[in-house]
């Protein structure tokens, strides 16, 4: 019988809580980054590219290639790997540089 990492160690993880992507709900688990959330729901691509509109998400994973950049609570340029998901946050798809919308 196959054991997860979790049962393994006895692990309890706190409950599962809810964040929005584009305004789609998508459930988050207790450490997770919201690169790993937004994969763990099937959603592969969160940002554009600048000059020819190219879908990106998460490469490295480890906060070196800048493919993941999300805009997170309203904020652009966050690098997804890296950011924990917390209950409530909403995530909206980043096009070219992130600024379009804050008028720079
Ligand atoms: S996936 Fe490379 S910096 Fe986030």
């Amino acid at each position: 019988m196959a054991r997860t990492p979790g049962e393994l160690v006895g692990a309890r993880p706190d409950p599962a809580f809810e964040i929005t992507v584009d305004g789609r709900t998508v459930t988050a688990l207790p450490g997770q980054s919201i690169a790993a959330a937004l994969w763990g729901a099937g959603i592969l691509a969160w940002r554009t590219t600048r000059g020819d509109g190219r879908p990106r998400g998460a490469f490295c994973g480890i906060g070196q290639c800048y493919d993941c950049l999300a805009t997170v609570n309203g904020e652009p340029n966050r690098r997804a790997c890296l950011l924990p998901a917390r209950p409530g946050d909403a995530i909206t798809t980043q096009e070219g540089h992130g600024h379009a919308g804050l008028g720079v």
